[in-house]
């Protein structure tokens, strides 16, 4: 694990293969489980491809090595499709490392895609105010993972929907500007509230947003991702060598 850069509470941390990823993200869930004795975690997952490796290896070689009983699981946003739906990041994340871990029915909160997207934004703003526990009296989760689109998005905010960060409420119905598929997402009140926020964005496509973004260039305010601040707790950059190649 080759340490770059340490800015205040933010730290780049780039691996040499997937392994190391895998190893450095279960790192960071050990030191939470160390932290909190009281009750169970609270990890927020992202959807899309990068994680789906990285879960496949964890549920595959390390799956004695935490106590997964005392992690529940969350979602940082979700497609507005059913569960069984390849497009759900519900679906992607139980066949890849829920089921795989056995981890409880209890123990997971996903963001229900069938219902409908305005009411469903509702349930799980109150889902996750009463399931959470609460900092600054907003939810606050021990981890929250997140990845980066090559636009710069994060969670289901892109670029033409920026505001969508800054809302008041903890969930906002989102679009996604080329499929115009409905999303639900968290927004920055709570991402930024996060115990410890987990950028895992991999990928020689996005090296040059990952350098804007790290180098705080003025380009950079456009992207969502650019918002997330570790106002709250630690900023961790997971990084592989083509997507740091431009640090
Ligand atoms: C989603 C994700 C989204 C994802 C990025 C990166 O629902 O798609 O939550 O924010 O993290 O689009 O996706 P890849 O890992 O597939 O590049």
């Amino acid at each position: 694990m080759e340490f770059i850069a340490s800015y205040k509470l933010r730290k780049i941390l780039v691996s040499k293969n997937k392994i190391e990823l895998a190893e450095n993200f279960l790192e960071i869930i050990e030191e939470s489980l160390l932290n909190v004795k009281d009750r169970n975690i609270t990890i927020a997952l992202s959807g899309g491809s990068t994680p789906k490796d990285l879960f496949q290896i964890i549920a595959k070689d390390y799956s004695a090595k935490l106590d997964w009983n005392r992690v529940n699981f969350f979602w940082g946003d979700e497609r507005c499709v059913s569960p069984n739906n390849d497009e759900s990041n519900y679906k992607m994340v139980n066949e890849s490392l829920l089921k795989p871990l056995n981890i409880a029915e209890e123990n997971i909160f996903r963001i229900k895609g069938e219902v409908n997207p305005d009411e469903e934004k509702n349930n799980y703003q109150k889902l996750i105010a009463e399931k959470v526990y609460l900092e600054n009296n907003i939810p606050c989760f021990d981890i929250m993972l997140l990845g980066m689109g090559e636009d710069g998005h994060t969670a289901s905010i892109f670029p033409n929907q920026i505001e969508l960060f800054n809302s008041n409420n903890y969930c906002e119905v989102a679009v996604h500007p080329d499929s115009d598929q409905k999303r639900i997402t968290l927004t920055g009140r709570v991402l930024n509230n996060s115990k410890v926020i987990i950028f895992l964005v991999t990928g020689k496509s996005k090296s040059s947003v990952v350098a804007e973004i790290l180098k705080k260039s003025d380009e950079s305010k456009k992207y969502p991702a650019s918002l997330v601040k570790n106002e709250n707790g630690k900023l961790i950059w997971l990084l592989d060598k083509d997507s740091a190649s431009l640090l």
